[in-house]
């Protein structure tokens, strides 16, 4: 039973009878399966000597029988193994445990098996042979991203007011992923999605990702803010500077010292405001207003745009020099472009908003599916609390939807008049029967095939939307 035995990294440590135990990742469990016990000893020495709490199989079917695998943080598995192969096994666990993160360790010359395992959801994945510092390396980062998503604390009850971000589908763990991989640098970061994509979510995740979590996080929204407000937000004042200053003011700038200033809605930006910020990110020199002397703060800046900012700069509105001092540009991808994170993204909203009893009807489902969601996870959010409103009984039907919902369903399907009505037939049977296809079919008194025909042609199926 070996307990953390190094400190160093995770800073305090804490002592009792002789046994060390890792505060800040509160140990956590990691399963490693490999056909080779060697490489599994090999992995439970480098992960173990961090504080992590290593259990390792050397079957993966038996790993799946004999372990309740919902109760670790992460699993490492080997790809290729007798029997069941790493690519089995993480479909197995993709199946049940979506969320959990997973990483696959290859061999050379396993591009292709590497690129499917990436498809079906594995985290991250490690070339053999590696050190021990590889992976160590691996591991911080995926459970740090990890911790961006909300499944494992809301099982375990756990109230936090840390940002969450729910979806496990391939685009969103990409964007996590990048989201981890810099977190912890200096560089000043663009976050470009359309509105609602979560975009301060996104900032204020680099923010607590980072060494700079117990410093200041300050966002300011330039859009709703005039220009000379914003300016003397920014870089403060001395007193005198203006009618009306009578005691300086320290700006936003400086009481971000050593944290991260979110500048929400970059592009809003006056020109000459744009060249000031410029030069601070230049030399993390400010000059407060009416002082003669300039400040060094060391600050991260961390930028969000909902407009095309490469469209604003050709037009002349946002300086080139401004946007290449962003390091790095973040895409947060619209929902419309997720829509497989739909049914775990209204469960755990409506959990969120305390209506974790609420569900939501198959054909309601299907709406929210087929809807495009221009106001992307703020607007769903929206919609949820409305329609939670309307729902009498504790499910939300169609009915209960905004009408633009509904509507664009209908768009999507402009079916003339009489198929409109047997599409809602067939569909009330499916509903009736509880989609078992033969009596659906006998209630409507044709036959099972040409049913599942029918179905086919009007888009009916159950599985993508039962959301369970
Ligand atoms: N993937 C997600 N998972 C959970 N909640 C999300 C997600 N994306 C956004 N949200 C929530 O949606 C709301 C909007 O997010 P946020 O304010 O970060 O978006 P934004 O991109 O800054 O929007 P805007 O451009 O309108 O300012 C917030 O309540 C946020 O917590
Ligand atoms: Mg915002």
């Amino acid at each position: 039973m070996g307990i953390c035995l190094s400190g160093g990294r995770f800073g305090r440590i804490h002592c009792e009878k002789g046994v060390v135990v890792n505060l800040r990742s509160s140990a956590a469990k990691i399963l490693v399966i490999d056909d080779d016990e060697i490489a599994c000893e090999f992995l439970q020495e480098a992960l173990s000597s961090e504080g992590y709490r290593v259990k390792y199989f050397t079957s993966a079917r038996r790993a799946l029988e004999e372990e309740s695998l919902s109760s670790y943080d992460l699993l490492i598995s080997d790809i290729k193994m007798p029997g069941m192969d790493g690519i089995a096994f993480l479909r197995e666990v993709k199946k049940n445990w979506p969320e959990m993160p997973v990483i696959l360790v290859t061999a050379f010359g396993t591009l292709e098996t590497t690129m499917e395992a990436l498809r079906i959801g594995a985290w991250d994945y490690i070339s053999k042979p590696f050190s021990p510092d590889a992976i160590r390396k691996l591991v911080k980062k995926v459970l740090d991203m990890r911790q961006l998503h909300a499944h494992q604390k809301e099982k375990r009850g756990e109230k936090s007011d840390t940002p969450q971000f729910i979806g496990s589908s391939a685009v969103m763990v990409e964007f996590y992923k990048q989201i981890a991989r810099v977190a912890d640098s200096d560089v000043s970061i663009l976050i470009e999605g359309e509105s609602g994509t979560g975009k301060e979510l996104a900032a204020r995740s680099l923010h607590l990702l980072s060494e700079r979590r117990d410093r200041p996080f300050i966002p300011v929204h330039c859009g709703a803010i005039p220009e000379t407000l914003l300016e003397s937000e920014l870089f403060g004042y001395e007193k005198g500077a203006f009618t009306g200053a009578d005691k300086s003011h320290t700006g936003l700038l400086e009481a971000a010292q050593g944290g991260t200033i979110f500048l929400d809605e970059i592009t809003e930006m006056s020109p000459n405001l744009q060249g000031k910020l410029l030069r601070f990110m230049q030399n993390g020199e400010i000059r407060r207003l009416g002082d003669t002397k300039p400040r060094q703060v060391t600050v991260r800046v961390v930028a969000a745009a909902n407009k095309n900012v490469d469209e604003e700069v050709k037009k002349g509105s946002f300086r080139a020099d401004l946007l290449y001092r962003f390091v790095v540009r973040l895409h947060i991808p619209p929902l419309r472009e997720h829509k497989e994170d739909l049914p775990l993204l209204i469960e755990s909203l409506l959990k969120k908003m305390g209506y974790a009893h609420i569900r939501v009807s198959d054909e309601a489902m299907e709406m929210l599916m087929a809807y495009d969601w221009p106001g992307n996870v703020r607007e769903l959010q929206n919609v949820l609390k409305q329609s939670i409103l309307l729902s009498p009984f504790g499910i939300i039907q169609p009915e209960n939807l905004p009408d633009r919902i509904r509507r664009k369903q209908q768009d999507a399907l402009p079916l003339p008049p009489l198929e409109m009505a047997e599409r809602e037939q067939i569909l009330n049977c499916l509903n009736a029967t509880q989609w078992n296809i033969s009596r659906a079919a006998q209630l409507l008194d044709i036959d099972r095939k040409t049913l599942k025909s029918k179905m086919v042609k009007y888009g009916l199926v159950r599985d993508t939307f039962s959301g369970s």
